[in-house]
């Protein structure tokens, strides 16, 4: 017999092996991969947002002439003579809060926007003014903003 033909014959269980293992094992990886498809598809992409509607507290905790900053809801409310009406503390640049200054309008310690008692820019780069959002009256009593209500700056509401 020639030695090279022996030789073949000693590596074919080894290279048949091989092959048997390699092959299972890619069943065994699509099967896998398919099964885990599967699972996460029972499971859909739910995104959980906090409600655009919320009540903010009730009319008499916010004082006459004030400026209330709400961060949890990344808005101010606003008491005055007129009526109440709140604003983003967003700032339409990146997403900071802007701060309300105690004499007028609002300045973004990011980059330095400034914007005028109605929210709309005075220095950028903040690009649009700060939106203003409707407010309401529960039937609690309670002050609510709904941020989903874009409203213009002549908007009040009274108590
Ligand atoms: Fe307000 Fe940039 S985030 S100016």
């Amino acid at each position: 017999m020639c030695p090279m033909r022996e030789q073949t014959a000693q590596e074919d269980p080894s290279r048949r092996r091989f092959l048997f293992l390699t092959g299972t094992a890619s069943i065994v990886a699509g099967a896998v991969g398919f099964l885990g498809a599967t699972v996460r598809y029972l499971f859909p992409n739910v995104l959980y947002e906090p409600p655009s509607r919320f009540p903010v507290g009730l009319a008499k905790d916010f004082p006459p002439d004030s400026a209330t900053f709400l961060a949890e809801h990344q808005l101010y409310v606003f008491n005055t003579r007129e009526g109440f009406y709140s604003i983003s503390s967003v700032c339409t640049h990146l997403g900071c809060n802007v701060q309300h200054l105690a004499g007028d309008g609002f300045s973004c310690p990011c980059h330095g926007s400034r914007f005028d008692r109605n929210g709309l820019v005075v220095s950028g780069p903040a690009p649009e003014p700060l939106p203003w959002f409707g407010v309401n009256l529960s039937a609690r009593g309670e002050i609510v903003v709904d941020k989903q209500q874009i409203v213009n700056p002549e908007y009040r509401f009274k108590v």
